[in-house]
């Protein structure tokens, strides 16, 4: 593989693989010298266009740690300000000599369109473009629900886990992924959102769409992803307002007492706390969105070093 631009053009071995070395790396991130020569002399550029917490920084992390030179090129403060665009852009850090763009976008084919061009020959992974996908976050929610869900040494699939994905399905490239990686993986997985923020297209993606969250919820599932509600992709009319949607399609006090502790429960953030998300839930013991953050290192490393490590092999 030359680029991780979607989760469509990964097969289940290669999922398979990237999950297992990346179980492998959560062993060096645990060591008092977690570092290793892999990537040594390798230039990797994060190439964000949009803003971004956990997927800039575990990017630079694991870069690091596998020994690669980083830089970070953010829109904001850089001369797209002053017009330039995309393909300058790249063309610009090309020519410094960038061995791989992580690149987060508002647009989405963003990564695609660089991949398919000729302006660079670095490896384009996607840190999330638009509303389409986010394939480095689908794999550390897949490795984040194989150590929870059947333990750390396990390395097989998720065949038969229940996965529900509860929310602003139409704007999330988190739901996209996720849905095509979990299902090659053998999981159940279901949306349940208002029907303005589903997309036609939910029951192609999914095994099961529900309207209505506490329905959704009496069908045992093993895992309950809440995903933030993205007000800047949207106008007011998708939700009436915080309180209804919270009242409908919150992840409540209430909500989580009735699952029982018998749900896993995971957000890839950032959360709105107290819309879609109750602050008590997201700090509970059956939350995994710290594990999450931790494994987006780990997972990332992987991918990293498959696809600069492994590349001429
Ligand atoms: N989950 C995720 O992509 O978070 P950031 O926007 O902070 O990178």
């Amino acid at each position: 593989m030359k680029h991780l631009l979607s989760i469509d053009d990964v097969s289940k071995d290669e999922a398979l693989a990237i999950l297992n070395l990346a179980t492998e790396m959560r062993e060096v991130n645990t060591r008092e010298v977690r570092k290793l020569p892999a990537l040594n002399g390798k230039v990797v550029a994060n190439l964000f266009f949009e803003d971004s917490t956990r997927t800039r920084i575990s990017f630079e992390i694991a870069a690091k740690r596998l020994s690669a030179d980083v830089v970070n090129f953010t829109a904001k403060g850089s001369s797209v300000s002053k017009g330039e665009s995309l393909k300058d852009t790249v063309l610009t850090l090309e020519a410094m000599g960038v061995d791989a763009f992580v690149v987060r976008h508002h647009h989405s084919g963003a990564p695609q369109k660089i991949a398919a061009s000729n302006w660079s020959k670095a490896t384009i992974i996607n840190g999330g473009d638009g509303t389409h996908e986010h394939p480095t976050q689908a794999l550390l929610d897949a490795l984040t629900m194989r150590v929870r869900l059947k333990g750390a040494s396990d390395s097989g699939d998720l065949a038969g886990v229940r996965v529900l994905i509860v929310g602003d399905i139409l704007h999330s490239r988190v739901a996209r992924s996720n849905a095509l990686l979990l299902r090659k993986l053998g999981a159940i997985v279901a949306f349940a959102g208002p029907s303005t923020l589903l997309p036609r297209t939910a029951t192609t993606l999914v095994d099961e769409v529900y309207f209505n969250l506490d329905e959704a919820l009496e069908n045992s599932f093993d895992v309950v992803m809440m995903l933030r509600v993205q007000s800047e992709r949207m106008n007011s009319s998708f939700v009436p307002n915080s309180v209804e949607y919270t009242a409908l399609f919150g992840l409540t006090d209430e909500r989580f007492e009735n699952l029982g502790g018998k749900a896993l429960i995971m957000h890839p953030g950032p959360m709105n706390r107290g819309l879609e998300i109750a602050s008590k839930v997201a700090d509970s013991d059956s939350s995994a969105i710290s594990e999450q953050v931790s494994n987006g290192v780990a997972v990332r490393m992987a991918v990293l070093y498959r696809l600069l490590a492994q590349e001429s092999k």
